[in-house]
């Protein structure tokens, strides 16, 4: 039997966490038999590498691997993929045609996402499993055929099942033994490992010099939630690789590529149902909040920074654009221009501000009102001047053409 570190190096199998290895080392013991395997875990943890270490093991190596994305194949197509169909057995069938599970007679076919096969196709499934045969769609003639069957789910089958969306029998059928491979939270020791190596990759593939993390980002990485497994980790790295010129990435630069950066709520990190629309919308809201709360944060700060500072202008247009831009600096365009800088005229020569003044008096409504007027009178001159092509408008106001887009539609231009 091969050993489990040339299995590893042979397929480009990062990392040594005991569960993984216990993972490979599984696929390795039941290679050389016919028993069905099913490779679970969520997504980006690497199941694909099972089916081809089982199949590479095994005694069908010689014959035909086929993978199959069961959730990429349209309902209506599937049976006829899987099983092949006669000539004329449905619109469009001008031939006949063999399914994958008579080319790959002899050989393993590896059943990805099989949680999204329809039920139909399940029964038929059942029935290859069971007895190796099949029929083909528009046949009535039984063929049989010797196909070992490696499927692999990032879904909660329990949960699929109970929603009768996936057959039991088919269920304990297919996972006679159950490979699991932990998502990367559970595996820490091999994060760093596989960031070299993609970071090594990287290099030499876009012939740069290799990016490494400063002690502050290694710890941030380490404990980052990766909900997208090795698969983020690498698209991360890839990214990180290619964009950033200063090659020691710092915990602030790191922070930019990881969007779902949300310590402070650890219940969600645990979070493994991918299936849960529910929970995701929950976390999309959470993050949401928690991204506004940091914006309210910021702005109380800098307000009251200007204020101490005595930086505080007399002009308050002139203010709020200085605190817009120290928020979200100058590249965020779609940010800044809410406030479209106006002529310095009438409307802003007005009365010294008192910050302390509750903010909904009249004075700021009606402020805002003719705001919103100049705005419309300088989107429309603009569109004017530009004979309605909105790109070159844009460019004239200093706004993105979505923004503009956006404008015309709010003021119904
Ligand atoms: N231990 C590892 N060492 C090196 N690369 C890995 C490792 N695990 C995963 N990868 C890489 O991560 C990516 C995702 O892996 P894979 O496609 O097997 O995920 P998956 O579990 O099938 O996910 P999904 O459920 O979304 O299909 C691939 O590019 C794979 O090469
Ligand atoms: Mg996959």
């Amino acid at each position: 039997m091969e050993n489990l570190q040339t299995i590893k190096q042979r397929f480009g199998i990062i990392g040594n966490d005991m569960n993984l290895n216990r993972a490979i080392e599984k696929a390795i013991r039941v290679a050389p038999t016919d028993i069905s395997v099913l490779v679970t875990g969520e997504s980006g943890v690497g199941k694909e590498y099972i089916p081809k270490i089982i199949h590479q093991l095994s005694h069908r190596k010689h014959a035909k691997y086929i993978a199959v994305n069961c959730g990429a194949i349209p309902e209506g197509t599937i049976d006829s993929e899987l099983f092949g169909h006669e000539k004329g057995s449905f619109t469009g069938a001008t031939q006949a045609r063999n399914g994958y599970f008579e080319v790959a007679d002899g050989g393993t076919i590896f059943l990805d996402e099989v949680g999204e096969l329809p039920l139909t196709t399940q029964v038929r499934l059942l029935r290859v499993l069971e007895n190796g045969e099949f029929i083909k769609v528009g046949s009535s003639k039984v063929l049989k055929t010797n196909v070992r069957i490696v499927a692999a789910t990032n879904l909660n089958m329990m949960e699929a099942i109970h929603k009768n969306k996936f057959r039991e029998d088919l269920f304990y059928r297919l996972s006679t033994v159950d490979i699991n491979l932990p998502p990367l939270r559970k595996r820490k020791d091999d994060i760093h490992l596989l960031f070299r190596k993609f970071a090594s990759d990287f290099a030499q593939k876009y012939n740069m010099p290799t990016i490494r993390l400063e002690d502050e980002a290694l710890s941030t990485l380490i404990n980052h939630p990766w909900k997208g497994n090795v698969r983020q980790l690498r698209n991360i790295t890839e990214q990180i690789s290619v964009i950033e010129k200063n090659r020691s990435i710092s915990i602030d630069t790191l922070k930019h590529y990881l969007p779902d950066h949300i310590s402070n709520f650890p219940a969600l990190i645990d979070n493994q149902s991918k299936s849960s629309d529910f929970a995701n919308e929950r976390e999309i809201l959470y993050k949401v909040l928690f991204d506004m709360r940091n914006d309210i944060t910021d702005l109380k700060k800098l307000t009251l920074e200007l204020m101490q500072s005595g930086a505080a202008t007399t002009n308050k247009e002139e203010d709020t654009q200085r605190l817009i831009q120290k928020i979200y600096g100058n590249e965020n365009e779609d940010n800044l221009v809410e406030i479209i800088p106006p002529k310095k005229s009438d409307a802003y020569q007005e009365e010294p501000t008192n910050y302390n003044d509750k903010y909904e008096d009249a004075e700021t409504v009606e402020e805002t009102l003719s705001l919103q007027e100049k705005e419309y009178e300088m989107i429309k001159k603009a569109l004017d001047r530009n004979l309605n092509k909105r790109k070159f408008a844009a460019k004239e106001l200093g706004i993105s053409e979505r923004t503009l887009y956006r404008k015309i539609k709010q003021y119904d231009l």
